[in-house]
């Protein structure tokens, strides 16, 4: 694995790839690398002939106030990680080599990022969508690679990619949780011995809430009431919002007929935990996706 850090050097690389015929698969990252990072590597691994993954803790997605200087970081740790997935590229930008003096253009979703975390963390992801355009642009993937633990995310940037025409391919990758159900984040460090017990709710209320969907439940507004109703059981956790959203647009829904996504955040201790369930309707039999748990799970994975 070669690590770049200019982006005169990893555009090189990549050309070089293609220019043998190869194709370019991406995963943007902030690093501090778990299993979720691991199985978006594994897939860009299994479908391309050169892996590319870049670590850069983007500030322009973090409001005033977040936790960027706290963000958790592990470079060794990462760079064995990536080794061991078989990545070929590490690219690891400067914050002045990605935003030099005198940038001045943004790159801004209408409408998919405004409601859900759009609505609490403002300006959030227009520090996404232009972070992930300029790495398109400097990386050239036919693939890029992302996870539905960030389900609004990759709405937006499935919407962006095709509203640019921008010639990658967005590929889905399934949540990853741990064995209680709680989705594997880095900011999952922030989570003492209490916080992490208390986080395992969130998961606990989707999954539930899922299953009353499986079981006849249609009613949007009901199955929110539920998720808040069982969250606020537990005094640690502070919801900051539950909605029921069409899985595509993003758009509230009232009754569940097409593909629905509940998702929410919540600030557990010091940490902004996101979650999600996909409910899809195939030939009108309810089919949550909960996501998968991690192989250490064993036995107990029905549990909730
Ligand atoms: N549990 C997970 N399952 C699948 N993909 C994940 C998971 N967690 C993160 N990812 C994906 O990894 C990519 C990089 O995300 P990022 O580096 O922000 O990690 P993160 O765990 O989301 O960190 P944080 O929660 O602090 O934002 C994104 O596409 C994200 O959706
Ligand atoms: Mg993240």
């Amino acid at each position: 694995m070669i690590t770049l850090t200019t982006i005169a050097d990893v555009r090189a690389a990549c050309d070089a790839a293609r220019a043998e015929g190869r194709r370019v698969g991406f995963v943007p990252t902030m690093g501090f690398f778990h299993e979720g990072h691991r199985s978006l590597m594994r897939a860009a691994r299994a479908d391309n002939d050169f892996v590319v993954v870049s670590l850069f803790v983007n500030p322009t997605q973090f409001g005033p106030g977040e936790d960027l200087a706290a963000y958790p970081r592990d470079l060794d740790g990462d760079r064995a990680a990536a080794e061991a997935e078989g990545v070929d590229a590490l690219f690891l930008p400067t914050v002045d080599e990605m935003y030099p003096e005198g940038a001045r253009t943004t790159v801004h979703v209408a409408g998919l990022t405004e409601g859900l975390c759009g609505a609490s963390r403002p300006g959030h992801f227009d520090g996404v969508t232009t972070v992930v355009t300029k790495l398109f642009s400097i990386i050239g993937p036919s693939r890029a690679y992302f996870g539905r633990k960030d389900a609004q995310q990759l709405a937006v940037i499935r919407r962006m990619a095709a509203d640019l025409d921008l010639p990658v391919e967005v590929v889905g990758c399934p949540l990853v949780r741990e064995p209680d159900g709680l989705a594997l984040s880095s900011r999952n460090t922030y989570l003492d011995a209490d916080a992490r017990q208390a986080a395992t709710i969130l998961s606990g209320a989707l999954y539930m809430a899922s299953e009353a969907v499986v079981r006849g439940q249609r009613d949007a507004a009901a199955i929110r009431q539920f998720v808040v109703d069982t969250i606020a059981q537990a005094p640690q956790v502070r919801l900051d919002y539950v909605e029921v959203v069409d899985a595509g647009t993003l758009e509230p829904v009232d009754h569940l007929t097409v593909d629905t996504l509940v998702a929410l955040a919540a600030f557990v201790g010091k940490a902004r935990l996101i979650d999600n369930v996909t409910i899809t309707f195939p030939a009108g039999v309810p089919t949550p996706d909960l996501g998968v748990l991690t192989a250490s799970s064993g036995p107990q994975e029905a549990e909730h």
